[in-house]
């Protein structure tokens, strides 16, 4: 693949973990579980490949409304990923980073996480962004009360650095794993021509030849940005 057909920023919708796991007759919590465990492979696999920028979403501030037993579930896997994965990415050499509210998340679950950033803050690899707690209605909302307050008027490269992916590029690839067709309030802004891709694999079985079909598929698409 010649080097200006990898996307710099995939992005990927982590979805279908409870399938995975209703599939297999296991509970909930251990799809959440099998896709957590994925998540580093992926997006080392992505970094080979020549990908600068990887950002999952891995929990929405709609899904904080599960019952409290499942985010139970998912917090301590955040609690262990945090306290062991940062720093396996800081001996891959992938920087981590988070986008979110953390403060809706329990404030033990939002030091460790803290923690682990402190831990992996530089990586020459690549750049791998959790969106936790993230919703992106709010981030966009949240982005223009902060340009209300400077109290002028911003063109669209500044407002797009007041989000809270302001300091990386817009992602070129969406990839929704888990069998849905929509982007359940994720990159609203930043993926206004980002190339779609979706995948029937639910996360967990989403293996690095299904980024390569992906990383394919995107290399044969033509990029027109509203040009003929
Ligand atoms: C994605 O898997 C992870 C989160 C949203 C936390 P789901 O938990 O949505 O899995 P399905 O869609 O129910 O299979
Ligand atoms: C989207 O998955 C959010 C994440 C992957 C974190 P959901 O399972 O929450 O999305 P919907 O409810 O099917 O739209
Ligand atoms: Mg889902």
């Amino acid at each position: 693949m010649e080097e200006a057909r990898i996307p710099r920023h995939v992005a990927v919708i982590m979805d279908g973990n409870g399938r995975w796991a209703k599939k297999r007759l296991l509970p909930r919590s251990m799809g959440h579980r099998a896709g957590m465990n994925r998540m580093i492979g992926l997006s080392e696999h992505a970094f080979d490949r020549g990908v600068r920028y990887v950002t999952l979403f891995a929990l929405s501030t709609e899904n904080l409304a599960r019952p409290k037993e499942e985010l139970d579930g998912i917090f301590r896997l955040f609690r262990d990923y945090f306290s062991s994965h940062a720093e396996t990415c800081r001996k891959k050499g992938i920087a981590l980073r988070v986008i979110g509210d953390l403060s809706l998340l329990p404030p033990d679950v939002k030091e460790t996480v803290e923690r682990g950033l402190e831990r992996a803050k530089e990586g020459e690899r690549g750049v791998l962004t959790l969106a936790i707690a993230y919703g992106s209605r709010s981030d966009i909302v949240a982005a223009a009360n902060r340009a209300v307050r400077e109290g002028k008027e911003v063109s669209e490269e500044d407002f797009s650095r007041l989000l809270s992916t302001g300091e990386v590029p817009p992602p070129d690839l969406v990839i929704r794993t888990g069998n849905e067709k929509r982007l359940s309030n994720f990159l609203l802004f930043e993926s206004a021509y980002a190339e779609l891709c979706f995948s029937e694999k639910n996360f967990p079985d989403f293996g690095d030849e299904d980024l390569d079909a992906a990383l394919e598929d995107y290399a044969s698409r033509e990029r027109r940005f509203g040009k003929i």
